[in-house]
């Protein structure tokens, strides 16, 4: 601990990256529990395929990564999503160890857990009440299961491999997985091989295919491939419909080691990844220490702060942590296109993360950060659309605007360039603005247009510039339409298409069309409404969004957020809400009232807005400081589903003491929470943010900011000021609310006339 401590003197911070093993304080349960739906299994380097881990039968219960609390474990399996909702996905390739032999395979198999689970970065252990072991470790395509079965029953031990198994839905939504075929085939007494393939899900994705290759380091007693009667071809281990398939491994050995390998190529390329990454004799100790040489210097390394408490330690890392489970990087895996570029799936999803997800992304991960964005558009050059969500290479589904747009211009002013083919960047995010999204599967919570990609309601955007009650969700689409086509504006800029530029500036003010003037909450006049054909708005209660849900005019939460989310026009709203002081008092009331929900992305950025009004960012300070005090690095540590570590993401924004406002080069700025700490932002460059004044309980505002040395009356900093070649934060922080940020207010960049923004 010493080390972190000397970390706050510069000099000796390059040293301690070479001695601190950061990974140890990475919980890997910090929000699996409580809704937070983070994946604790095995994930042997940021972003890699297999994701390792048990699954937890509980019929009321979905298990969106597999894992839950409580509940019997049905199976380990090599493919899980992290913090996602809607419904499971994966949860595939799976086996589960049995004692002794086994008469039905496709009996329930499942067994409590003698005591809770336990795991570390690039390790898991389950201990079963049949006195069963499993240790798991990986690679980045394969996954090593180490089996002790218990010596003293003189049973033999069983394994059976389960390709029917992928993870159940019970929300009766129409989402639930389904396993539709596969094929086993025995090739020795320690090899086999097959696919599975399967379908549905959150994404409404059609059928596809996982190929595995198994091996054993013990040859079996018996072996048998079995299959429900009603699968075709079931004495060859082939099936084509729905009937179960699998195979039973019997072993005299009590310590039992089961490698394999996944591809969605081939069976072929699941034996060579297999080969490759985890050869036969791999000690699993061995894949630990990689796992956790990768995670330390590919992310933990990047961020250092000077407190050395547990506590503080451990909040830091399993964030950090659970922001780079997924997406998953499949390159090379793409069964569907071969191109030079990279290849990221599991995005799940963008309307959670391009937030501030995605910039600290960039920040701690710029080189698959750009693999990312090049991925986006390889994408929408082969799918025809870049994904708002995607998995099982399928993308699906749409809740709000075509988020890509808002992250590709975000990546943009940033100045992400290296491979990036911006033109066809911009020609993406053009199909987004431009083209209608074919109804192809009709969904039946939304069935006015295609949920899949695209932008369903983009009709009435172009006919009318807002969006009539005709389509789901109108109002909250046209104010994520509105921050898209800002976007496309800022791209436009930059590559110098000035029409388009002046096109999509005026399209981003599209959400003005449906402010209603009088409609009125809690003593405040003027919110999104929806608006009707002929111009007329609908009268409704802003406090009331019917079920806030995929058929309702606004998704996942009311007008008081949505109409808070035009963040690249704030100054206008600012007016329509009655100047300063109405505003300061609209943010307050989104806490009076309640509405305001800390676990939910759409309001992730109102507490903050206070920075637009001249010395009022210290309510900015209060507010996200209370926000942090949701989150813990337990296992129920987080205030709301992980959202692919949107959520966690927020907290080091937090820690770090700025806020970005997405789609621009702004930060707002907050408080540190650390008296030092310190982001490697590649390339020799560094960001430094320093504290005094006192603990952070008793002295949470700002007094006073210098920024690289300047004394500073700014409630905001630039990508330039800080970030694109390192910069020194330093703040002075105290009891006092401060009214020190008296400088020129954040841009507001949509805000002004056509003309002054398009020289
Ligand atoms: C399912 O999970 C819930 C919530 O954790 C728990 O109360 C319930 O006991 C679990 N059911 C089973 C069958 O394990
Ligand atoms: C297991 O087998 C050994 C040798 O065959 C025998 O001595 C022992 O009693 C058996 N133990 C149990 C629990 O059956
Ligand atoms: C397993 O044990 C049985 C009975 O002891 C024996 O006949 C068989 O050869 C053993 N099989 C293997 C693979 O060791
Ligand atoms: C079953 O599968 C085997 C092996 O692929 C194939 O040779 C055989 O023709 C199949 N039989 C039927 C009835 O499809
Ligand atoms: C998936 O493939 C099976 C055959 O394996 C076919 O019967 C089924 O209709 C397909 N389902 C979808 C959703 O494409
Ligand atoms: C196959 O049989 C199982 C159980 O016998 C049943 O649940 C399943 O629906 C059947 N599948 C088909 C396609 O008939
Ligand atoms: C993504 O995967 C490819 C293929 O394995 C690899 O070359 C590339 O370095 C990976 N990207 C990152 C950021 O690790
Ligand atoms: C902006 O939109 C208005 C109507 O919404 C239209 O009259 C005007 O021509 C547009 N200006 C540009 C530059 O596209
Ligand atoms: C618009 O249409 C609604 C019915 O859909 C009607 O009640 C309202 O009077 C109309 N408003 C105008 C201005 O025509
Ligand atoms: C912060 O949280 C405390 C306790 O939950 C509450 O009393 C206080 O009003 C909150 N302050 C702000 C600014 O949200
Ligand atoms: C805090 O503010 C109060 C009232 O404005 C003032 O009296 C006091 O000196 C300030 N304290 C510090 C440490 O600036």
């Amino acid at each position: 601990m010493s080390n972190l401590r000397m970390a706050t003197v510069l000099s000796l911070v390059v040293a301690s990256h070479a001695t601190v093993d950061y990974s140890q304080y990475v919980n890997v349960f910090m929000g699996t529990a409580k809704g937070g739906n983070r994946f604790p299994g095995v994930v042997a380097a940021p972003f890699a395929m297999t994701k390792l881990g048990p699954d937890v039968q509980n019929s009321t219960t979905d298990a969106y990564s597999g894992y839950l609390p409580i509940g019997n474990i049905w199976g380990f399996s090599m493919m899980h999503e992290s913090g996602t909702g809607g419904a499971p996905k994966y949860g595939v390739v799976s086996q589960m160890p049995v004692v002794g032999q086994v008469s039905d395979p496709l009996a329930d198999l499942s067994q409590p857990r003698l005591h809770v689970d336990e795991g570390g970065v690039g390790w898991y252990k389950s201990s079963l009440a049949n006195g069963i072991t499993v240790e798991l470790t990986a690679s980045e395509h394969a996954g090593l299961y180490s089996y002790t079965f218990p010596e003293a029953t003189n049973e033999s031990s069983s394994i059976v491999v389960d390709v029917s198994h992928v993870l159940p839905s019970f929300r009766g939504l129409g989402w639930e997985q389904h396993y539709s075929g596969g094929a086993l085939k025995l090739l020795s007494e320690s090899h086999y091989e097959g696919s599975g393939t399967y379908n549905n899900g959150w994404n409404l994705a059609p059928n596809w295919t996982i190929y595995f290759c198994g091996k054993f380091d013990q040859k079996t007693s018996s072996s048998r491939v079995f299959a429900q009667s009603n699968a075709t071809n079931a004495s060859y281990g082939q099936t084509a419909g729905t009937g179960r398939l699998g195979g039973v491994f019997t072993f005299n050995e009590t310590k039992v080691t089961s490698r394999v390998g996944i591809s969605f190529i081939s069976t072929t390329k699941a034996c060579h990844n297999l080969e490759n990454e985890i050869p036969g004799e791999t000690n699993p100790h061995s894949l630990i220490q990689d796992a956790q040489a990768r995670w330390n210097q590919e992310v933990f390394n990047k961020i250092q702060m000077s407190s050395d408490t547990t506590e503080d330690l451990q909040l830091l890392y399993s964030s950090l942590y659970g922001m780079f489970l997924i997406p998953s990087n499949r390159t090379g895996e793409n069964p569907a296109w071969s191109s030079g570029e990279p290849y990221y799936d599991d995005v799940f999803t963008l309307w959670d993360t391009h937030r501030c997800h995605t910039s600290l992304f960039q920040v701690v991960q710029p080189t698959a950060y750009e693999e990312f964005i090049r991925s986006l558009i390889d994408i929408w050059r082969h799918d025809g659309f870049m994904p708002d969500a995607r998995s099982s290479n399928f993308n699906g589904r749409v809740q709000g605007g075509t988020n890509a747009d808002n992250v590709l211009a975000d990546a943009y002013v940033k100045g992400v360039r290296g491979a990036v083919d911006w033109e066809d960047g911009f020609s993406a995010m053009q199909t987004d603005a431009e083209v209608i999204p074919p109804l192809e599967i009709v969904d039946t919570k939304a069935p006015d247009a295609s949920t899949k990609e695209g932008r369903g309601a983009l009709p009435d955007w172009l006919q009318y510039g807002y969006i009539t009650p005709r389509f789901t969700r109108a109002v909250s689409r046209a104010v994520e339409y509105s921050t898209n086509d800002f976007g496309l504006y800022q791209v436009a800029v930059g590559l110098g298409k000035t029409l388009e530029a002046a096109t999509y500036l005026n399209r981003s003010r599209n959400w003005r069309n449906h402010w209603n003037p009088s409609a009125t909450s809690g003593g405040h006049n003027g919110f999104m409404v929806p608006r009707k054909a002929n111009g007329s708005f609908v009268s409704q209660n802003p406090e009331d969004c019917g079920g806030c849900y995929w058929g309702d005019a606004y998704y996942e939460d009311n007008t008081w957020i949505y109409s808070m989310n035009a963040i690249h026009d704030v100054t206008e709203l600012k007016r329509r809400i009655g100047g300063d002081k109405r505003f300061v008092g609209r943010i307050d009331k989104l806490f009076e009232l309640g509405i305001f929900d800390a676990g939910n992305e759409p309001g992730f950025t109102s507490p903050y807005l206070y920075n637009f009004v001249q010395g009022q960012q210290w309510r900015s300070v209060e507010r996200g400081r209370n926000i942090s005090t949701l989150y813990n690095s337990g296992e129920s540590g987080l205030p709301g589903n992980s959202d692919a570590g949107a959520m966690e993401s927020l907290l080091i924004w937090q820690m770090i003491g700025l806020w970005p406002m997405t789609g621009q080069s702004t930060f707002l700025v907050l408080a540190p929470v650390f008296e030092q700490m310190t982001i490697d932002l590649g390339d020799d460059k560094t960001l430094i943010l320093s504290t005094s004044g006192g603990d952070r309980i008793s002295a949470p505002y700002v007094q006073s900011l210098k920024v690289n040395g300047k004394q500073w009356d700014k409630s905001w900093v630039s990508w330039e000021d800080v970030f694109a070649n390192g910069g020194n934060l330093d703040f002075v922080l105290g009891a006092n609310k401060t009214e020190w940020s008296t400088g020129e207010l954040p841009p507001s960049p949509a805000s002004g006339e056509i003309q002054s923004v398009m020289h």
